[in-house]
Parts: C-alpha cells; sequence; structure tokens
C-alpha cells in the first residue's frame, strides 16, 4: 500500500481521445464523447476511494468552440445529461462540484445545470470536483490581470503589491476564499503529449504522466497505477 501522505493531493486530467475511440468504434463523435462522461464517472469513484481531495477535468477548452455546432451543442447536451442523473449520488458522496473558467458564456441550459449542481453541493467537503468549462489558461491569465489593473487604477492596490499571491488569488483557482491547491500531478490521455493552455500557472511544478489509451478506454485501474507511481516520484520544487 501507499502511504496516504504521499499519494497527490490534486490529480487534473486532459481527457483526450474521444473523437478516436468514436472513430476506432465506429460510432458518431457525439457517442465517443458519450463514453468518455462514462469513463469520468468511474474516475471520480475512484479517485474519491483513493482520498485524492481534489480532482479536476478539461471538459470544454476555449478552443473548443471551434468545433461543429452539433459537436459543441451535443457535449454541453452531455453535461445536462450528466448533471440530471449523478448529481444526487455525487451530493450522496459529499462531492463538491466546481467550474474553472467562464460559464457564463455556455448554452442556457448547460449553465443552470452547472448553477443547480454548484448550489446543491456548496456545503459539501469531501472530494473536490473541478470541471474546468470554457477554460483557457491564457485567458485565465489575461482575466487577472485585468482584475489586478482595475484594483491598480482605483488606486485599491499599487504595482509594488502584485506578487505571485496576488496573481494566483486572481486565477478561477482562487477565487471564492476556495484556494485550490496547484495540481501535483497531471495527467493526459491518447499518447499526445503537451499542455494544449491547461492551467498554464498552476503546473510550474506538476509532475506530468501520458497515457496511451483513448481516454473512454482509460480505467480506475490505469489511474490507480499512475497515482500509485506518481507517489514513488521525489518532488524536489527546485532545490536539491
Ligand atoms: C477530447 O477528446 C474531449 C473533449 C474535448 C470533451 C470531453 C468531454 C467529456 C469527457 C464528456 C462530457 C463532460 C462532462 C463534464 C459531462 P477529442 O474529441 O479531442 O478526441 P480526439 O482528439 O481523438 O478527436
Amino acid at each position: 500500500m501507499t502511504e496516504k501522505s504521499l499519494l497527490p493531493r490534486h490529480v487534473a486530467i486532459i481527457m483526450d481521445g474521444n473523437g478516436r475511440w468514436a472513430q476506432k468504434n465506429r460510432v458518431s463523435r457525439l457517442a465517443g464523447h458519450n463514453a468518455g462522461m462514462l469513463a469520468m464517472k468511474e474516475i471520480i469513484k475512484r479517485a474519491d476511494v483513493l482520498g485524492i481531495k481534489y480532482l479536476t477535468v478539461y471538459a470544454f477548452s476555449t478552443e473548443n468552440w471551434k468545433r461543429s455546432a452539433e459537436e459543441v451543442g451535443g457535449i454541453f447536451g452531455l453535461l445536462v445529461k450528466y448533471v440530471a442523473s449523478e448529481l444526487a449520488e455525487l451530493d450522496e458522496n459529499n462531492v463538491k462540484v466546481h467550474i474553472l473558467g467562464d460559464y457564463g458564456s455556455i448554452p442556457r441550459a448547460a449553465a443552470a445545470s452547472i448553477e443547480k449542481a454548484l448550489a446543491t453541493t456548496r456545503d459539501n467537503d469531501g472530494l473536490q470536483f473541478n470541471i474546468a468549462l470554457n477554460y483557457g489558461g491564457r485567458q485565465e491569465i489575461v482575466r487577472a490581470v485585468r482584475q489586478i489593473c482595475y484594483l491598480v487604477e482605483n488606486g485599491e492596490l499599487s504595482g509594488a503589491d502584485v506578487d505571485e499571491q496576488l496573481i494566483a488569488a486572481h486565477l478561477y483557482t482562487g477565487t471564492e476564499n476556495q484556494d485550490i491547491p496547484d495540481p501535483d500531478l497531471i495527467i493526459r490521455t491518447s499518447g499526445e503529449e503537451r499542455l494544449s493552455n491547461f492551467l498554464l500557472w498552476q503546473c510550474a511544478y506538476s509532475e506530468l504522466a501520458f497515457s496511451d489509451s483513448l481516454w473512454p478506454d482509460f480505467t480506475p485501474d490505469e489511474f490507480e497505477r499512475i497515482v500509485r507511481d506518481y507517489a514513488s516520484r521525489e518532488r524536489r520544487f527546485g532545490g536539491r
């Protein structure tokens, strides 16, 4: 067994490969995303069993709007379906849902589902499930800089007050007195090895792990293997 204190507190996942899975299985791209949603459900459960405190998934990036209207609508439709079928169980399991990203500009039904999930799970203190939705790392940093500039223009801060902590506090991971710790481990599936604008500020010292599995094929056992492998790595944070 791995000592609990060695396990990552925060794991973030780039759930990549739904489209290729769909192609391989000769089904529609939307059926691929649906299979991806089922995989995600199982990973949340295993993360909870393992005692991971924060799980973040990249569900929709600011770049994903470039996909066909049908696919974009389908992904948000899945989100509505997911919340309708899973919210009660998430709540029973004490899971707290949180959103990273600008969900104000997503389709209304999806935004309403999100509001409901946030309100229902607001006081839960088990696993925190962060959904990165209409999220982009550079956009997140621009938003933080704008907020800080506004405070400086209003004389509430001076330029000399700007430090790492202040910037972090204005990111999606730092607002609402949440202070989500930086991800200890970032996993990307489907054999691609890049970050694609995900948690650019927060990933400074994250360990990275890549899996060749397409996301819908990614199993809780593989997830657990990666998490336990992380526990055996030595992290130095730039020190010796
Ligand atoms: C990447 O695969 C996946 C996405 C852009 C969407 C992820 C969405 C889900 C797993 C389901 C819905 C999520 C929630 C929170 C209900 P891709 O389409 O880029 O795959 P490809 O690179 O093989 O084309």
